[in-house]
């Protein structure tokens, strides 16, 4: 898709898309299960890159009220090495989880 995109291309596509405001999640987050994943997500220092809140920075995108479905596979594809272009950094991390987590993390992710 991005292969015949020039520089200044791929800079007007991130300037529209960061000035897009983010739709609210309709997903039906548990309360219980949200407040596991906010504990999973300080014990892992999470937003040491992604910044409180998980606004995002830099690299470190933003997280916050991303679709569940998305964050629950982006973190297995991590942890299984299927989605490896970040030179390890998110695998580290997501080798320190288990499914629990991961689902737990996304009920907390997606109402921010
Ligand atoms: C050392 C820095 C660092 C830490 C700690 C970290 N992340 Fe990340 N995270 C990144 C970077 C950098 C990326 C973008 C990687 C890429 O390009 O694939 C990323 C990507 C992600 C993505 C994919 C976002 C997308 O739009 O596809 C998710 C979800 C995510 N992180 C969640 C977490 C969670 C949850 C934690 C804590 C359990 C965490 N991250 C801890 C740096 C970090």
């Amino acid at each position: 898709m991005v292969a015949g995109m020039t520089r200044d291309e791929m800079r007007a596509l991130s300037d529209y898309f960061a000035r897009q405001k983010p739709p609210r999640q309709s997903f039906p987050a548990d309360p219980e299960r949200a407040r596991l994943g906010k504990l999973k997500a300080d014990e892992t220092l999470c937003t040491m890159c992604h910044l409180g809140g998980f606004a995002g920075q830099n690299e470190s995108p933003r997280v916050a009220g991303q679709n569940y479905g998305y964050i629950v596979k982006q973190l297995g594809d991590y942890k299984a090495r299927r989605r490896a272009n970040d030179g390890g950094t998110m695998t580290s991390v997501a080798n320190t989880l288990s499914d629990e987590d991961i689902e737990n993390l996304a009920h907390y992710l997606v109402g921010l």
